[in-house]
């Protein structure tokens, strides 16, 4: 797995939702109750960017046609049959942090 440092992350103790990049991948970063977040930034259903979504308790909602996903296990809500990518998130000491696993990663099933 490599981490790659999210830009522009300042104050994580107010809520947000945040486009990031990490790697090749463009991450929804995002900071709810206390609690940091990573997920893909593509909505499965139509391609809306869910950065520009809001967060319901621990769910992401679509900006298109408000689906929902479950920012911890990026699981669809009820009857969307769908999910989306999460990553693991660390705060250090010089800022945030987002891991994402490479292909090699995956095959190997780490
Ligand atoms: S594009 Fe996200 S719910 Fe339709």
């Amino acid at each position: 797995m490599k981490w790659y440092k999210a830009s522009g992350i300042i104050n994580i103790e107010k809520p947000f939702i945040k486009k990031v990049k990490a790697g090749r991948k463009t991450i929804c970063l995002v900071g709810f109750e206390g609690k940091l977040y990573a997920v893909s930034a593509k909505c499965p259903h139509a391609g809306a960017d869910l950065s520009e979504g809001l967060c319901v308790r621990k769910l992401i909602v679509c900006p298109y046609h408000r689906y929902t996903y479950d920012l911890e296990t990026g699981k669809g809500g009820e009857g969307q049959h769908d999910f989306i990518e999460t990553y693991p998130v660390e705060t250090r000491e010089d800022g945030v942090y987002i891991g994402v696993n490479s292909v090699w990663d995956k095959l190997i099933g780490r």
